[in-house]
This record gives C-alpha cells, sequence and structure tokens, in this order.
C-alpha cells in the first residue's frame, strides 16, 4: 500500500496525464486535489480519446474510486458532461465530489476576463474558466461549496447577497452580467439535482481507503512554477499547485504520503505570460513546438518553448520535496545537435543559483547553460522497440543528459517517457509495488 502524489515539477503540461494513468493501472484511489476545468488531460483506451477537463485519470476505469476532493474548484456543467461521456462507455463513474470543493458560478467567468483585461501587464493569460475568481471567493468565505447545491435554503441563502454584489462588481469593469438571481439559482439546484448521486464526503472516502492500505494515487494539475504561493506570482494559477496541495485539498496529512513524483518534460514549456529566462526564440525552439505539438489542451494557444531551467527545477524539488523523477518528451526533444541546460542565472552582474522572489528580477535573470550533445531523431516505432528493450537500450546521450538532471537536484529517475502512448513509457520503479 502506498500514498503517491505526482505533480508537474515545472509550468505545467509536463506529461502527468501520462504517468498518472500509468500509475493508476495498480492504484486503488484516485484523486484530484486542486484547481479545475483549467487542466486538460487525454486519456487514450482501446484508441479512442477521451479529453477530460475536471474527472480524475481513473474515470475510465470501472473499479476504481475516483475522488474531486475539497481543494478543486468545480464548472458543474462541465463534469457533468464528462460524467455523461464515461456513462457512454457502459458503466457508472465510481466518482465521489467533496462536499467540501468550491463551485464556479456564471460570473466567475466573466469576472476572469473582466479582471485580466484590468491587470494589463500583470495579467495571467488565464484559460478563462473562472478559476481565480472562484477562489478568491473561497479566500474571503463568500464561495459557494458543492453540498450547498443540495439544499434550495442554503443555496438561496448565500446566492441572494451575493448576486447583488457581483452584478454590482462587474459594473465597476464595465460588464453587464445578464442572469437574474432566479436564473441562477434555478440552474444551479438543477446542477445539485443531477450531481447529487456523486456528492459525498471525500475527505472521509480517502482516510477509508488509506485505513484499509490501498493505493491512493493524488493527482496534481498545472505546474509547480504555476503554484500560487510558491510559483511567479502573479503569473500562476490560484491554487496550490505543489505537493503540500495534495495534503490540503484532500485531507490527507502529510506523514500519510510515501511518495511524491515530479513530471519533468526534458525542455521548457510554458502557456501564459510572465518572464520565462530560457525562452527560445529562434528556429530550436519552433522546431521543438511543431515536433510536440505544442498548444495548450484547454486553450489551443501555442506554448511558449525553452531549454531546461535547472534553477527552477531545483527550487521545485525543494518545495514539493520530490522522492522521484519522472522524464517526458524525450522523443520530442531529439534530433538537436547540442541541447543546452541552465544551471544558473546571472541577475544584475552576479550569478546566483536560485529562484528570486519577484517577478521583476526574475526579468532581469539570464540564464546561464552547460552545453550537452544532443540524440539521434529516430521514428516512432524506434522509440517504441527501445522503451521494449528497457532504460539502457536508451541513446547514451539521453541518458546523460537525464542523469545530470538526476544527479543535480538529487532525485533519483522513476520513469523515462519516449512517446505518447502507455508502451512508450520506461518505468524504473513503479510508486504501488503491488
Ligand atoms: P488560470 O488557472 O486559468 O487562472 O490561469 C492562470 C495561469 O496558469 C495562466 O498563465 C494559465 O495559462 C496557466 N495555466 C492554468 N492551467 C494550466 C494548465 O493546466 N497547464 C498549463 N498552464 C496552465
Amino acid at each position: 500500500m502506498a500514498v503517491a502524489v505526482v505533480i508537474g515539477a515545472q509550468w505545467g503540461d509536463e506529461g502527468k496525464g501520462k504517468v498518472v494513468d500509468y500509475y493508476a493501472s495498480k492504484a486503488d484511489f484516485i484523486a484530484r486535489y486542486c484547481g479545475g476545468a483549467n487542466a486538460g488531460h487525454t486519456i487514450v483506451l482501446n484508441g479512442k480519446k477521451f479529453k477530460f477537463n475536471l474527472m480524475p485519470s481513473g474515470a475510465l476505469y470501472p473499479d476504481k474510486v475516483n475522488v474531486i476532493g475539497n481543494g478543486c474548484v468545480i464548472d458543474p456543467k462541465r463534469l457533468l458532461e464528462e460524467i455523461e461521456m464515461v456513462k457512454k462507455e457502459g458503466h457508472e463513474p465510481l466518482l465521489v465530489i467533496s462536499g467540501r470543493a468550491h463551485v464556479i458560478m456564471p460570473y466567475h467567468f466573466e469576472l476572469d476576463g473582466a479582471e485580466e483585461e484590468r491587470k494589463g501587464p500583470l495579467a495571467a493569460g488565464t484559460t478563462r474558466r473562472g478559476i481565480g475568481p472562484c477562489y478568491s471567493d473561497k479566500a474571503s468565505r463568500f464561495g459557494i461549496r458543492v453540498a450547498d447545491l443540495l439544499s434550495e435554503k442554503t443555496l438561496s441563502g448565500r446566492l441572494t447577497k451575493l448576486h447583488e454584489l457581483k452584478v454590482k462588481q462587474l459594473s465597476i469593469y464595465g460588464k453587464n452580467f445578464g442572469q437574474t438571481y432566479e436564473q441562477v439559482l434555478e440552474q444551479y439546484l438543477a446542477y445539485g439535482k443531477k450531481l447529487a448521486p456523486y456528492i459525498g464526503d471525500g475527505t472521509q472516502t480517502l482516510a477509508q481507503g488509506v485505513a484499509k492500505k490501498k493505493n491512493v494515487l493524488l493527482e496534481g494539475a498545472q505546474g509547480a512554477m504555476l503554484d500560487i504561493d510558491h510559483g511567479l506570482y502573479p503569473y500562476g494559477t490560484s491554487s496550490n499547485t505543489t505537493a503540500g496541495g495534495a495534503c490540503t485539498g484532500t485531507g490527507i496529512g502529510p506523514t500519510k504520503i510515501d511518495e511524491v513524483v515530479g513530471v519533468v518534460k526534458v525542455y521548457t514549456s510554458r502557456v501564459g505570460s510572465g518572464p520565462l529566462p530560457t525562452e527560445l526564440f529562434d528556429a530550436v525552439g519552433n522546431g521543438i513546438r511543431d515536433r510536440g505539438e505544442e498548444y495548450g489542451t484547454v486553450t489551443r494557444r501555442p506554448r511558449r518553448i525553452g531549454w531546461l531551467d535547472l534553477v527552477t527545477l531545483r527550487y521545485s524539488a525543494w518545495v514539493n520535496g520530490l522522492t522521484g523523477l519522472a522524464f517526458t518528451r524525450l522523443d520530442t526533444l531529439a534530433g538537436e545537435q547540442e541541447v543546452k541546460i541552465c544551471t544558473h542565472y546571472e541577475l544584475d552582474g552576479t550569478k546566483i543559483d536560485y529562484m528570486p522572489q519577484t517577478p521583476e528580477e526574475f526579468a532581469r535573470c539570464k540564464p546561464v547553460y552547460i552545453s550537452m550533445k544532443g540524440w539521434k531523431a529516430m521514428p516512432e516505432p524506434e522509440w517504441k522497440a527501445l522503451a521494449k528493450r528497457g532504460y539502457s537500450s536508451l541513446p547514451k546521450e539521453a541518458r546523460e543528459y537525464i542523469e545530470f538532471v538526476s544527479k543535480s537536484l538529487s532525485v533519483p529517475i522513476y520513469v523515462v517517457g519516449v512517446g505518447p502512448g502507455r508502451e512508450d513509457t520506461i518505468v524504473l520503479k513503479h510508486v504501488f509495488a503491488k
């Protein structure tokens, strides 16, 4: 039995879905602990693609318990669509939505856009899924929680003042909120009725799983550098995406966590704005974007591409307490003569090996690189054959590259991904022994 957390160690889109999917086969419980429909993962089952924003990665297994933890923010409309997708595959999802999770309301979407416009250069380039405004309401204790959708008395009581306030708030931004209090109430009570069979106590559900010594997988969303506390504020998201968030966002205490696996793409990618010291604006960056089809799953925006940044990774290894690394996209980086890794920054003429606290300083950081020999490009079947043969058959240069990173972070390699499929994964250590 084990409790394992899988997090994105960089800026999101590291390929967590693939690693989680692999580990999920041996998990009994799979829980999401942060974010909402700003995340996106694709699961391929029997050649069919499923795009989920909210459902945990075990949704398509009929025998695994999926929990949406209290740390998440839920768009009920989107979640109901995803439940229908699973039902169409012939089974009821085994889903528990924490009654403590917060609900994205229609005014949150509107506010997300209005606030972004107002922020000018400080805009994070959000996914416009209402994430920030929903977490703001949670923090100011104005929020509506999933359990509130089950009682007309409770919901109407919460919404009366709130609706009036949100109409006023939006009018400050010059926006007219088009839905009446009655419309919102009716719509969200209807969502509550439909979600009722799945609403439960996520904390209790997981506590029982841990007590019975089951395998529990806590699935991160976004990436460490987008964390509200530890990320590049204000250019990140509004939740704790780091491993600590797995505890607060599910109700599992820190002493119960056995493994924290950080997923690391072997280069950097980022959607949204804010400084990115190793960003590439040349043919190398464009080539990686094209080969890796690096476009946002939720927004379809082209992702910004850069060399691997060891400074932010060192920081990430520390704030997440990483016990293992899962490297992804070795196939995408293949074909470069030379690959670079940023080991330090130069900030105002001084060499530093840590991430500065302010975005202004971060923007002035100039990357200091080491250069390594690249590895050759190969057609997909060759990578698949390599994956089958195991770690030692990987190109020597690729092994040297990831071993350098692993050694620099003092964190062992658990997984290496050389393609999009489950069979393109080399697992050196599984987080669940059985
Ligand atoms: P929000 O989470 O929609 O408020 O967006 C805040 C910032 O986080 C923006 O820069 C987004 O592009 C980024 N972001 C949010 N979710 C993801 C994700 O799942 N992957 C990568 N970036 C994300």
